[in-house]
């Protein structure tokens, strides 16, 4: 391993003086060092730039020296790194450390599953896990501050960033934001392992009109507060050390100059201390959204909003002295964006003498043991008519056929820039190493997902002609989903359908794998395929994780974070929805897909197509069943200041052992604000053996069934509950009792 050191060697700098002194409080060394800093000098701490070049630009090291910059996102090598950290320390008046940011969202060099593949895991502490390493290896290479977790929540999958979100629900994103905070940080910021998190994009930036990336969001206050704020408040619980807002307008105000969201919520009611990032530009940007005049206009906005350093964009650079100087911006609203800045820079220990070794980072056996857990976790069994799955001994010869079989970089998923490309073992080397290359036969039909040439069809049906299986790698490349990757189809793209329909032709039973960074739509495939795995993009180890559960060495335990829509048109749509006046009966269901042949009755449904999900959240499949009983509620009645159990006897029916995520709901059935029809409250992933059945308990407070009424304030009402222990959010045991 090659290390390069900082030394500390006849440097005596106004820092040095600082960092000599750890026993004073961080509050203290913030205060003594602002007092001695220019306007100029906080402004360089508000400003992060993106432009360091390898090799480091004599320019870069100037304004590094003159303390232009407070931080760096996204740039440089390690060695850059260290040389530019070397002069801040250094050759800066103040001795100042920069803090350089990354996306380092789902894995450094060793990638795990999209965000939405491990909320897929529901398992806080693997979650926990994979953020921990992401950290380590980041910090190695002299990254402190990684601009995740993302925890919008996103209940539309036309929306390519739905592939960085924990999903749809409040109380599941906000368990793993907590587990992902817990791993970036570490116990302590100060140690040099961690990274500060990053809870973004505050918020309702998820929320985009249509899907369409960046778009308005308009979000009624109550769902504000009910749905998309749950995550960001348990983020900020968990000590998450920074905030990024996001790009789009909230109710007409964009989220980068919106006071009511940062000063009333986030520092107001919250008494948030961190650091508050804008999104990259995003200041600016509020010129176009038709918000700010002009730059200056952009830089007051923010900087009165509370938006503490700028990404990118130099409004601040360019114009917050002449506003301060002007009185357009108070003094001390730059102080306070200032303070929140060294305040971090402080937990971090950067100013303390010990400056850690950069180093490379790789991945090693343990990291990609834990990858392939993860993938192993996130992966959700869909159907598996008659028990295909596992491949038993008898089905000898498999044919791997796809454009995913064997695609390193689409593995990895949407911002993987560090994620080591030839360390991913595909499904398909996975497989050749498990079963012995002669009795894989691959052909991948097409060159990628979006291929539309049926040129390859012919090598496919004739290796699915020869084998006893056929393994379908289909899905959705890698830039297909993330960030400006919206879609106003969620169909298989390409010929990807022709080919399966092709393939099937050869009359061998087919396994259809999907990766893919967002819920799809593949009705007909799922209809007429024996069994469907959805593996998201499962990043480094995603081929060996896939292959164990295809050859029955593990079982399928991932359960789905969001729902998946029958059909586009049904997007938005998600578990815990109210039930309307008119709410469509099971005897409404059966409509053939796309064909209005039922217009009859005037519930809230659909004509061509099922009003319920392809499959609900929650939903997951084992190897074996579990049987859901004897739901029990401790007593009848809840009273305030009280606690309720509710427990169910989960018992698994099948032949191996299982792990399933049992899940509880609850439903308010009448409120002075009408209530979802189901409510997540609680979850606990349970491993039985054969035959093994366990009583599951959840506890209920009054808390927990509290809702914001009209007038904004979170309160329980008495009356009537339901809860439901169940395997997801449409079916499970369910009993009811009364908050008194
Ligand atoms: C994204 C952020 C990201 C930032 C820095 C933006 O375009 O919206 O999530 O952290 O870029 O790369």
């Amino acid at each position: 391993m090659h290390f390069l050191f900082w030394t500390a060697a006849g440097v005596l700098v106004a820092g040095t003086i600082l960092r000599a002194e750890p026993q004073i409080d961080v509050e203290n060394r913030v205060n003594a060092l602002l007092a001695r800093m220019t306007l100029d000098e906080k402004i360089g701490q508000m400003s992060q730039s993106t432009s360091m070049k390898t090799p480091l630009a004599e320019s870069i090291k100037a304004e590094i020296r003159a303390g232009r910059w407070g931080s760096f996102l996204n740039a440089g090598s390690p060695a850059d790194r260290a040389e530019a950290q070397r002069i801040a320390i250094h050759e800066s008046r103040l001795g100042i450390p920069l803090l350089f940011g990354r996306d380092v969202i789902h894995g450094y060099k060793t990638v795990f599953p999209i965000p939405l593949g491990q909320a897929a895991t529901w398992d806080r502490e693997l979650v926990e896990q994979a953020a921990r390493e992401a950290a380590t290896e980041a910090a190695t290479e002299g990254i402190r501050w990684t601009f995740a977790p993302m925890i919008d929540i996103a209940r539309d999958p036309r929306w390519g960033r739905v592939a960085e979100s924990l999903g749809e629900d409040p109380y599941l994103a906000s368990a793993l934001a907590t587990a992902m905070v817990r791993g970036f940080q570490g116990k302590s910021l100060a140690d040099a392992l961690s990274v500060a998190a990053c809870a973004k994009h505050f918020v309702g930036y998820g929320a985009a009109e249509a899907g369409r990336d960046y778009n308005s969001a308009w979000i009624p206050e109550i769902l504000l507060r009910e749905v998309y704020l749950p995550p960001f408040r348990a983020a900020r619980d968990s000590g998450v050390a920074t905030f990024m807002t996001g790009f789009e307008a909230l109710n007409g105000v964009p989220a980068t100059g919106n006071r009511f969201l940062l000063r009333d919520i986030l520092r107001g009611e919250w008494k948030y201390d961190g650091l508050v990032v804008s999104d990259y530009e995003a200041v600016t940007e509020m010129i176009r959204h038709g918000f700010a005049r002009d730059a200056s206009d952009a830089a007051r906005e923010a900087a009165t909003a509370g938006i503490d350093m700028e990404m990118v964009s130099t409004a601040y650079h360019d114009h917050l002295k002449s506003l301060v100087e002007r009185g357009a911006v108070e003094p001390a609203q730059i102080d306070a964006a200032v303070r929140n800045i060294l305040r971090l820079k402080f937990r971090l220990g950067l100013f303390d003498e010990q400056i850690p070794p950069v180093g490379e980072a790789k991945p090693n056996a343990e990291s990609l043991a834990l990858a392939e857990r993860a993938a192993l976790e996130s992966v959700v069994l869909l159907k598996n008519e008659s028990g295909l799955l596992p491949l038993t001994e008898a089905r000898r010869t498999v044919a791997v056929i796809g454009p995913l079989a064997d695609s390193p970089l689409d593995q990895m998923g949407t911002w993987t820039m560090d994620g080591l490309r030839d360390r991913v073992e595909t499904p398909l080397a996975a497989l050749r190493s498990i079963m012995g290359a002669d009795r894989v036969l691959y052909a991948p039909g097409l060159q990628t997902s979006r291929d539309t040439s049926d040129a390859g069809f012919a090598g496919a049906v004739d290796a699915a002609r020869r084998s006893d299986v056929v393994l379908l790698f289909l899905g959705e490349e890698q830039i297909l989903s993330g960030e400006a990757r919206s879609r106003a189809f969620l169909d298989l793209p390409g010929a990807q359908e022709a080919l399966f329909t092709n393939v099937l032709r050869a009359g061998k039973p087919v396994v259809v794998v999907i990766m893919a960074g967002r819920p799809l739509t593949f009705h007909s495939v799922a209809e007429r395929a024996r069994a469907v795995l959805y593996a998201w993009h499962p990043g480094t180890m995603g081929g060996p994780a896939i292959a164990q559960l295809l050859l029955g060495r593990r079982a399928p335990s991932g359960r789905l974070p969001i729902t998946f829509p029958r059909s586009v048109g049904q997007v938005p749509i998600y578990y815990a929805h109210l039930n309307t006046g008119r709410p469509p009966s099971e005897t409404e269901l059966g409509i053939p897909m796309g064909t209005p042949l039922r217009p009859e009755g005037y519930t809230s449904k659909y004509i061509d197509v099922d009003f319920t999900p392809e499959y609900p959240f929650g939903y997951g499949l084992s190897y074996t069943t579990f049987e859901y009983s004897n739901l029990t509620i401790s007593a009848p009645v809840l009273h305030a200041g009280q606690k309720l159990t509710v427990s169910a006897q989960i018992a698994n029916r099948g032949k191996r052992e299982g792990t399933e995520t049992v899940q509880f709901y609850v439903r308010d059935l009448v409120a002075s604000v009408v209530q979802p029809v189901r409510k997540l409250r609680g979850f606990e992933r349970v491993t039985l053996q054969a035959g093994e059945s366990r009583t599951v308990s959840f506890t209920l407070t009054p808390q927990d069934l509290a809702f914001y009424n009209q007038q904004m304030k979170l309160v329980t009402e008495p009356g009537k509950f339901q809860v439901w222990i169940a395997p997801d959010a449409v079916r499970g045991a369910m009993g009811e009792f009364e908050l008194q």
